[in-house]
């Protein structure tokens, strides 16, 4: 066999302490994947004495990650150290000058410096791998950039967050609403203790970014991704949502349309059959629709220490052998500038809750209120009547523009029978 392929890793927590687990357990048939075995010779993090449940005996030790990037006997350096500042900033783009391949699960690193570590990764001849940065343990990045290559992409559209789909599924399922179910998601570990990153979609448009740049062969723009949460969702909306046969979850959706590039993440109505509806608990999804390949769908844990561990492995078992291909598929300076369209543009049916007073006129002025926006109705559900008390009424609405169903929602808002502010969730195929 050849000499190892050395590796340096800087960051040794949850991912960290899986690649060490799994380059141990596994060296075996790594190795033979490999052609030669993948041996770690140098790390660092912040805290030298905490156990890492993995003899480190040998192994060089670096309290600054940047020092460790340009080690001279390192040949390949694993950052998982996560965000998009310095230290992982700085540690990214000094291996990547000195020559050194890298090795990333960091999708806010690659979401907001996409295109100049693409350029500094081609400057110097070296690699940058982040397979495990989007949908942790689905090879998705090589599914888009080397499985599908061929295929023009029209739409790629995934459950993107596993804390997202936990906390929506479990709303489903025990009838719970957002702030009991994230509470609960918090003490099983599901759910940091700043949830914010996750529920509010920013994690998710971070991984979104990344597919929407491969998919569409684009550099990639993550201040142009449309981001929603989920904090609005209530269990009304999702029994709402079963009665009409939908399941709610929120998913990244990136489109190829006539006017440009759409990517978006919000909370979507997917019909309850789709395969994306049936994509439960933290488990992720991706689809994507090629135009000779057709549809193709990946599911599996999109986090944790043993998922993301494979994703960032294989990246090194590519490394040793040699296997390297263009960060975003092509080269960085051939990638395309198509324009992204605004989310007023954005066109779709549309699901509407409000909560009114049950008194006669109120449903003739939601319907005005429609219909001078030119919104049009397919159709409308309320149960019972209380004269006098608040309840719910749901609409569907037909194909819309986002701009004409802003503009009626405003106006539906400002009705004094409208209780609350209205409930607004977007309709997608899955
Ligand atoms: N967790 C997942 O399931 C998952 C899934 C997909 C992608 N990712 C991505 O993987 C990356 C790592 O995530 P993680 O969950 O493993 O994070 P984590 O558990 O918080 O671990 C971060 C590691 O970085 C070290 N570190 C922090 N600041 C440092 C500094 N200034 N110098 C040296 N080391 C420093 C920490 O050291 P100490 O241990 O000494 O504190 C720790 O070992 C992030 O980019 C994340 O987005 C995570």
């Amino acid at each position: 066999m050849t000499r190892p392929l050395s590796v340096g890793i800087a960051g040794l927590g949850t991912v960290g302490g899986g690649v060490l687990r799994l380059l141990r357990d596994n060296a075996d048939i790594v190795a033979a994947h490999a052609g030669r075995p993948i041996s770690v010779t140098a790390v660092s993090a912040r805290d030298r004495g905490r156990d890492r449940g993995v003899k480190l005996d040998g192994v060089r030790w670096y309290q600054d990650p940047v020092a460790l990037a340009t080690e001279s006997g390192v040949d390949a350096v694993v950052e998982l150290i996560g965000g998009s500042d310095d230290p992982a900033h700085a540690l990214v783009f000094a291996a990547l000058r000195a020559g050194k391949s890298v090795v990333t699960a960091n999708k806010a690193l690659l979401a907001r410096h996409g295109v100049a570590l693409a350029q500094a990764a081609e400057r110097s001849g070296a690699s940058l791998a982040f397979e495990a940065s989007v949908a942790g343990g689905i090879p998705i990045i090589k599914a888009l950039r080397e499985g599908l290559a061929a295929n023009r992409i029209r739409r790629v559209a995934g459950i993107l967050n596993g804390t997202c789909n936990f906390i929506l599924t479990s709303m489903r399922e025990r009838g719970r609403e957002f702030a009991d179910v994230l509470a609960e998601a918090q003490k099983l570990g599901y759910a940091e203790a700043d949830p914010g990153f996750d529920i509010d979609g920013v994690d998710a448009a971070h991984k979104l970014a990344i597919l929407t740049a491969l998919a569409f062969g684009r550099a990639v723009r993550f201040d142009d991704v449309h981001v929603e949460g989920i904090r609005q969702v209530s269990a009304l909306d999702i029994a709402f949502a079963r009665e009409l046969g939908y399941r709610i979850k929120l998913l990244g959706i990136a489109r190829r349309t006539e006017a440009g590039i759409e990517s978006r993440v919000h909370p979507c109505m997917v019909p309850e059959n789709s395969p994306l509806a049936r994509v439960d608990g933290v488990y992720n999804a991706v689809v994507a629709e090629g135009d000779f390949v057709g549809r193709v769908m990946l599911e599996g844990r999109g986090a944790g220490a043993g998922p993301t561990a494979s994703a960032v492995v294989a990246d090194l078992i590519d490394l040793a052998r040699g296997r390297t291909a263009p960060v975003w598929g092509a080269a960085a300076d051939g990638l395309s500038d198509a324009p992204s369209v605004p989310m007023s543009a954005y066109v779709g049916a549309y699901y509407l809750r409000l909560m009114v007073l049950d008194r006669p006129g109120v449903i003739a002025d939601v319907a005005g209120a429609l219909r001078d926006s030119g919104v049009s109705l397919e159709s409308m559900l309320q149960h019972g009547r209380a004269p006098g008390e608040a309840v719910p009424i749901v609409l569907v609405t037909h194909e819309t523009r986002e701009s004409q169903m802003r503009v009626a929602v405003d106006k539906i808002e400002r009705l004094d029978s409208v209780l609350e502010r209205p409930s607004v969730i977007r309709i997608e195929h899955g």
